[in-house]
């Protein structure tokens, strides 16, 4: 049996759960765009190209987050994390700084939510795994589980 305080703590970790941070799919872009073009273009630059009149002095040149190629296999954390805490948060350079104490934590999911909007060739959210279908008849032929090499013995 969980005693009350047991099943105090589950309900807890859920609302925990809930309450975590908000994925960039419920950034608005649109709102995104205005805060990018007051906080951020001076350095990346309009388009988010790099090349913001305050980036030919920067001694570590801002990315292009127009290029999906770039982009799209960075993570929401990864981009909520750079823009919260700032370069050195992610082991990047410091002349990205922090934002957390400026803005909400929902403007930098606008913000992320416009950048993600910028990517070419666009970016696609990972959303839930296709469901697998298995056909008849597929997998035959794979070896079984027990023939594959065994975990080698702790000594
Ligand atoms: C003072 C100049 C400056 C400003 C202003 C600035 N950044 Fe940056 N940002 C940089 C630099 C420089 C880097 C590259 C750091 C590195 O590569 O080590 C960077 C990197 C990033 C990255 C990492 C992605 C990448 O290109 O690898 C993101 C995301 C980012 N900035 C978002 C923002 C957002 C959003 C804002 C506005 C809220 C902003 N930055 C404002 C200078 C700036």
């Amino acid at each position: 049996m969980r005693s009350p305080m047991e099943r105090g703590l589950g309900i807890l970790a859920v609302l925990a759960l809930l309450a975590a941070p908000a994925p960039a799919a419920q950034g608005d872009p649109k709102t995104g765009r205005e805060f990018y073009n007051k906080w951020c273009v001076s350095c990346h630059g309009v388009g988010g190209k790099g090349d913001g009149p305050a980036a030919a002095n920067l001694p570590v040149k801002p990315g292009n987050h127009a290029d999906g190629t770039r982009m799209n296999i960075l993570t929401d954390t990864y981009l909520f994390t750079i823009v919260k805490q700032g370069g050195p948060a992610v082991q990047k350079s410091q002349m990205m700084p922090p934002w957390g104490t400026q803005i909400k934590d929902q403007q930098i999911w606008d913000v992320i939510a416009y950048m993600r909007s910028l990517a070419v060739p666009p970016y696609k959210a990972p959303g839930r795994p296709p469901r697998l279908r298995r056909r008849p008849g597929a997998g035959e032929g794979r070896a079984p589980a027990e023939r594959l090499t065994p975990a080698p013995a702790v000594r």
